[in-house]
């Protein structure tokens, strides 16, 4: 299938085959709050999902902390999944309303966190949450601009739902191709696959469905840091930084098997942050690639 760039994507995505999932006629939406509902069982048992406490719990929140500053905040988590990202926030001191639109991924979140203040979960649309204007100081999300089906329409919603001088903070990554180097890494973890048996609770497991969904996805061909720039310009947002993934990259790699370390080096990662602008006369940069004003650290630096 030939893959659109967003704004056609977001016109045409409705149109949905029918024969995506056998049997069912679902829409793109749909099918993919089905898919991350079966995953939500094993979800935290497949590396790079599960945030394990110490270095990597510290390489995360590092980002976080620095958007969000130290005073407590509101803040809204988009995607919450399982509730890995949302711990961490929270840990911070910070007001949480964790949403996502499968309920099965919230019954894992609610069950973990069960009983802890300042913590709401939300059953909703990351793309349309219903939220009140300006009702967040800040919005995180992990691993889920890759997955919108309208992502210009998106972030112009996540714009409203902040108070000017807002912040958005986004992981998220190119899981479409590995990077160069990557392919190595790709190819020596399908020998150790081959050798000592896939891994049942990697993202392998439902890995059929999960192409044929990257292939109907606006950035089903890649999310590069470079293409959601200028989106995140567009829908007003500034001061946006981009920043490294690798301190994380390199804090997983500190407890993880040889597959798994090799895991960290096959996608092409990113953190970007932004902010609402505090007055409206404040209009998006002309040139919002040149605007970007880079926090990384040196290239040699795996990511
Ligand atoms: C890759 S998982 C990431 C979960 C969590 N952010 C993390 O990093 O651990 C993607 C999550 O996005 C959620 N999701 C995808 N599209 C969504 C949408 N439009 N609205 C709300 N949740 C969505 C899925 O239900 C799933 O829980």
């Amino acid at each position: 299938m030939s893959r659109s760039p967003p704004s056609t994507a977001a016109a045409t995505f409705n149109i949905w085959r029918a024969d995506l999932m056998d049997g069912a006629n679902f829409h793109l939406k749909e099918e993919i709050r089905d898919y991350w509902s079966k995953r939500s069982e094993t979800f935290d048992l497949a590396f790079g999902h599960r945030i394990a406490p110490g270095p990597e719990a510290d390489a995360w929140q590092r980002p976080i902390r620095a958007a969000l500053g130290s005073q407590p905040k509101r803040v809204l988590e988009l995607a919450c999944g399982t509730g890995e990202v949302t711990r961490l926030i929270h840990d911070l001191g910070h007001e949480v309303t964790a949403l996502d639109f499968s309920e099965a991924m919230l019954a894992v979140a609610r069950k973990k966190h069960a009983g802890k203040p300042r913590l709401r979960f939300l059953l909703a649309d990351a793309e349309q949450t219903m939220e009140p204007d300006g009702a967040y100081d800040a919005i995180v999300c992990r691993h889920l601009v890759w997955t919108l089906t309208q992502p210009e329409e998106t972030l112009k919603e996540w714009f409203r739902l902040l108070r000017p001088g807002g912040r958005l903070v986004i992981f998220d990554g190119d899981w479409a191709k590995p990077k160069p180097s990557g392919q190595i890494a790709r190819l020596l973890i399908s020998l150790i696959d081959r050798f000592i048996g896939a891994d049942q609770n990697y993202d392998g497991a439902l890995s059929s469905r999960h192409s044929r969904i990257m292939e109907a996805l606006p950035f089903g061909s890649g999310l590069r840091s470079e293409e959601l720039t200028p989106l995140l310009s567009a829908a007003g947002f500034v001061a946006i930084q981009l920043q490294s993934h690798g301190p994380i990259a390199r804090a997983q790699r500190k407890n993880a098997n040889l597959r798994n370390k090799l895991r960290t080096l096959v996608y092409r990662r990113f953190i970007l942050t932004c902010m609402r602008p505090w007055t409206p006369t404040h209009f998006p940069q002309r040139n919002p690639v040149d605007a970007v004003r880079p926090v990384l650290e040196p290239t040699s630096q795996p990511r």
